[in-house]
């Protein structure tokens, strides 16, 4: 199918703009998913599906839909990672860190002191009875728990956020068509030199455990670092203020929830279906192949709508609907299935449910002000800021 072909044979997607798909992308994609679950995009020069069976038929095949491509802009930064291979290279890759990000493990590490992070970064503003809760408390507990995971030698979360922005405008000037600047040259230099020092110094370290199990360069330690980095802090700071927007922003599910702490972990879930923090994902057809009756072409962009997916009406009744008690939360594809499943899950669960106790907590009252503005982004999808207000004479 010619792009002619394609523009006539997929209306819907032909007038989507980038707009479109940046602010309230909602609606946008429940229009597109009605009559075209799989659909040419002008917007994005690929394919996008919102269907959730189409989504996860993609994620699962890595086969036909794979993310081994030149295009793939955070490999060209930081080198082939678990994040940019496939099949029996991406599991080499990702083999050696399974271990450390396992559901027990991380509750054994991390439980207790991210809720003591939270409860103490949240603690210094009590007195003023306002704040932005993204600034204070998400933002900096998604770099402080990637930083503490890492343990990388002489780097503080200040250092390793400094990484991470220098990191992130290369991969955003990648796409954008530049080349890798200077600025992100150095940070990828200096996480190098960070990351080889661990190995040689910090023995029972994480990365240290990863160098000595042999299975990997010192360039692929490397680029699996970057990216365990790269994918921990703008999403975990994204679905943090994502689920305390849409917790304080629904009068009744809070008060269900503060009555009943144990469905604190049911409206994280709910929340990363509502607006799940990464919200495209990428991959590129290996050959010829059909998805849902459309000719896809070997080489064709195919982008995933984990937005759309997460709120396809034939598997989520009512899906414009924060429901904290949906009986069916588990099916979000928020993390994604398949070979790329998310290895931060359990670790970005268990801070964000750490950050909606802590409010609940220390600010019982925290109401989310009137001018507050939804989550938007292209990729990342969050609300640019979280402002509350509480009554701070109220113990
Ligand atoms: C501690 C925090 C996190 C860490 C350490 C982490 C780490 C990773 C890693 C290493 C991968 C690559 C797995 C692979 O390709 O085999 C990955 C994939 C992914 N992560 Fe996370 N992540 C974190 C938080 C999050 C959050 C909060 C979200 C969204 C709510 C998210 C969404 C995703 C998605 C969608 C993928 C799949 C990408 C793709 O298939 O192309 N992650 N994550």
């Amino acid at each position: 199918m010619d792009i002619a072909d394609r523009l006539t044979n997929f209306p819907v997607g032909a007038a989507v703009t980038l707009g479109d798909l940046t602010g309230d992308v909602h609606p946008c994609l429940a229009r597109i998913r009605a009559t075209e679950p799989v659909s040419w995009l002008p917007a994005i020069g690929g394919w996008l599906v919102t269907g959730r069976d189409h989504a996860l038929a993609v994620l699962r095949d890595a086969d036909s839909f794979t993310v081994d491509d030149p295009r793939f802009s955070t490999a060209r930064v930081v080198g082939p990672s678990m994040l940019s291979t496939d099949g029996d290279d991406h599991a080499r890759h990702r083999a050696p860190f399974v271990g450390a990000f396992r559901h027990a493990v991380v509750m054994d590490g991390f439980e207790a002191w991210t809720a003591k992070k939270a409860g103490r970064l949240l603690a210094g503003h009590l007195a003023a009875g306002y704040c932005d809760l993204r600034a204070v408390l998400a933002a900096p507990l998604a770099v402080g728990v990637i930083a503490r995971a890492l343990d990388l030698a002489e780097a503080d979360p200040d250092r390793v956020l400094g990484w991470y922005r220098a990191i992130a405008a290369g991969v955003e000037g990648v796409n954008a068509g530049s080349d890798v600047g200077d600025g992100t040259r150095r940070a990828v230099a200096d996480l190098r030199r960070a990351v080889d020092r661990t190995v040689a110094d910090s023995a029972g370290s994480l990365l240290a455990e990863v160098a000595a199990g042999g299975s990997l360069t010192a360039d692929e330690l490397f680029s699996n670092t970057a990216v365990l980095m790269f994918g921990a802090i703008e999403t975990s700071e994204a679905m943090t203020a994502n689920a305390l927007a849409h917790l304080l922003g629904s009068a009744d599910q809070l008060e269900a929830v503060a009555a009943d702490r144990s469905l604190v972990p049911d409206a994280v879930e709910e929340s990363l279906r509502m607006e799940p923090a990464a919200t495209l994902v990428d991959r590129y057809a290996t050959g010829a192949v059909d998805l849902a009756g459309v000719a896809i072409s070997a080489g064709d962009l195919v982008s995933v709508s984990l937005a759309g997916a997460n709120r396809d009406p034939t598997v989520f009744a009512g899906p414009d609907r924060f429901d904290v008690s949906r009986p069916n939360l588990n099916l979000q594809l928020a993390f994604v299935r398949g070979p790329h499943t998310c290895l931060g899950l359990h670790l970005a669960r268990l801070q964000t449910i750490a950050a909606v106790n802590a409010v609940l907590d220390l600010v019982p009252d925290a109401r989310l002000d009137d001018d507050f503005q939804p989550a938007s982004g292209l990729v990342f999808r969050k609300p640019a800021t979280v402002p509350v207000t509480w009554d701070p004479t109220v113990e």
